[in-house]
């Protein structure tokens, strides 16, 4: 058993831009950091195409940032919120700055802003194509200066420890030997990230099993707009592989075309932006030019940009697709939609408080109000860094007037040995919960009858939680139960179906 100040669940941008906030405002206060995984894997370590800020003060500026995040939102967006966050990117960005990420600039010295679908300019900051590893590496170099910070790989947590609405800590596993620890804490903050793994085909890495969100809707706590997920357009489409590789939007935003298998720009079809409407629309478009051709995926064509300056910009996806033999400038890319980014998630406050006394919630895993039912470009690393600052200054006020409640958890702590390895009856399980989550996905953009699949994703979700009785301390039965539990929020009937 542990004790601790801060208890912060995950090492992406979330946890790590909030660790660092509350150790340089609390040298004196103890801050454990724990990841089910290695340091570095997370959503974040993937990002490419950036992060969306208003680099100039020009309330114009602002404005427009606003009415594009709010126009993909859909009527969901919470606009005070929406507000909040892109007036404070520019702070928060110089930090991110400070603390060592170089965002790319032009042989002018200004900054090398890139477009994405849904912006009405150019305000995407980035590191090349691989704008999350940048952030991630600065972070956890930054992170590493403080005395304060304690972290701890391979523990993954399992439950969170709530009574009465009030949360006391959580519950860990260590990775290699399922042996479950306590950790206390006077503030608990979840930075668990997506559950892009409940779909069968998904860019997200296959840590993002919604563990966060499944824990605290467990715990009591209050989760919302999780019928919102998105798809990303065009993720590499050659095998069956999983994570599916990204090719960032913002190679349509540098001037790449979609296109269909008899070489026609299909998506003007569906709507008048084309390649660089709102991500909703163009992986409809695509969807439904999938269901019109019959064909398996759709291509994007960059044979005709500048050679340099494409090379320049995405050196890790020319990579990538050479290694599979896709020469960019000579062949075109297959691509098709695949699930990215979690829009709902536990809903906070603009502290980033969760409904639950003393738990907090950032980034991937929450629910702020910014995206509505649809994340605009590039908008999720920095709500995730913007929240942190929020949380950040809201916990150090509070810290003095919390103590630590222990609570009596021997019953959770059974020293019990389970196995660690996955079951064949757990693999094959997760099988089709992600593909009938996956048709889910596509009959809901089609507008197909979901009655029959609605009833398979019910059967398989009964045969995880009969299956999750025998193995309570398995890692990757946990982890299935948390995807079913995520599938039910997704696919949970809205009032007006
Ligand atoms: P993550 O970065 O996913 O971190 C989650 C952390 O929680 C990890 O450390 C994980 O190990 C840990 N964790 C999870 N469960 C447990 C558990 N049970 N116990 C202990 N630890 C746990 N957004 C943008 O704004 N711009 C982009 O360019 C962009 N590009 C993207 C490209 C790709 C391929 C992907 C997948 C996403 C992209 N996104 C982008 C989205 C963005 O990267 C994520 O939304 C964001 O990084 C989420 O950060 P996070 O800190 O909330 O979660
Ligand atoms: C991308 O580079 O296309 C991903 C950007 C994002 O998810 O915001």
């Amino acid at each position: 058993m542990m004790e601790t100040d801060v208890l912060i669940i995950g090492s992406g941008i979330a946890g790590l831009a909030f660790a660092i906030k509350i150790a340089e405002r609390k040298p004196n206060t103890t801050i454990c950091l724990v990841t089910k995984a290695d340091g570095f894997e997370s959503n974040t370590k993937y990002a490419q195409g950036g992060i969306a800020a208003v680099m100039d003060n020009i309330t114009a500026s602002f404005e427009s940032h606003i009415k594009d995040t709010i126009k993909a939102g859909k009527g969901f967006c919470n606009v005070e919120t929406v507000s909040l966050v892109i007036k404070k990117a520019p702070l928060r960005l110089k930090e991110l700055i400070k603390w060592g990420t170089s965002f790319d600039k032009t042989e002018n010295g200004n900054w090398d802003l890139g477009l994405e679908g849904g912006h009405s300019v150019a305000r995407i900051l980035h590191h090349k194509d691989q704008t999350g590893w940048a952030l991630e590496k600065a972070l956890l170099n930054k992170m590493a200066e403080f005395k304060n910070i304690f972290f701890f790989t391979d523990l993954f947590a399992s439950k969170l420890l709530v009574k009465n609405n009030l949360c006391t800590g959580a519950i860990f596993l260590d990775r290699t030997t399922n042996h479950p620890y306590a950790i206390h804490a006077k503030i608990i903050y979840i930075a668990t990230g997506g559950s892009g793994q409940v779909f069968e085909k998904t860019t997200n890495p296959t840590i993002a099993t919604g563990d966060g969100v499944a824990m605290a809707y467990r715990a009591g706590a209050r989760v919302e707009h999780m019928a919102f997920y998105q798809f990303h357009p065009t993720a590499l489409a050659v095998e069956e592989v999983n994570p599916s590789f990204l090719i960032s939007e913002a190679v349509r935003g540098f001037g790449a075309y979609l296109i269909n298998a008899k070489g026609k720009r299909f998506v003007f079809d569906y709507h008048p932006d084309g390649e660089l409407a709102t991500r909703d629309i163009v992986s409809e478009a695509i969807f439904k030019e999938l269901l019109r051709t019959g064909e398996k995926h759709v291509f994007l064509d960059c044979r005709h940009l500048d050679k340099t300056l494409f090379f320049k910009h995405f050196p890790n996806i020319v990579h990538q697709c050479k290694n599979l033999d896709i020469d960019v400038f000579l062949d075109l890319i297959p691509v098709a939609p695949a699930a990215h980014y979690q829009c709902g998630g536990i809903a906070v406050n603009k502290q980033a408080r969760t409904s639950i006394h003393n738990l907090y919630a950032n980034g991937e895993c929450a629910a702020t109000g910014l995206h509505g039912a649809n994340r605009l470009a590039s908008n999720s690393l920095l709500e995730a860094v913007v929240f942190a600052h929020e949380a950040a200054c809201d916990v150090a006020k509070r810290l003095p007037f919390i103590s630590i409640v222990k609570e009596e958890i021997h019953s959770l702590l059974k020293n019990e040995k389970f196995d660690t390895k996955e079951s064949n009856r757990n693999t094959n399980l997760k099988k089709q919960l992600r593909h009938w989550m996956y048709q889910y996905y596509l009959h809901t953009c089609l507008g197909q009858d979901l009655s029959f699949i609605r009833k398979e994703i019910s059967n398989i979700q009964q045969k995880i939680e009969k299956n999750f009785v025998q193995y309570n301390q398995n890692i990757p039965a946990i982890e299935l139960r948390n995807m079913s539990c995520i599938a039910t929020l997704i696919t949970k009937l809205q009032n007006n179906e």
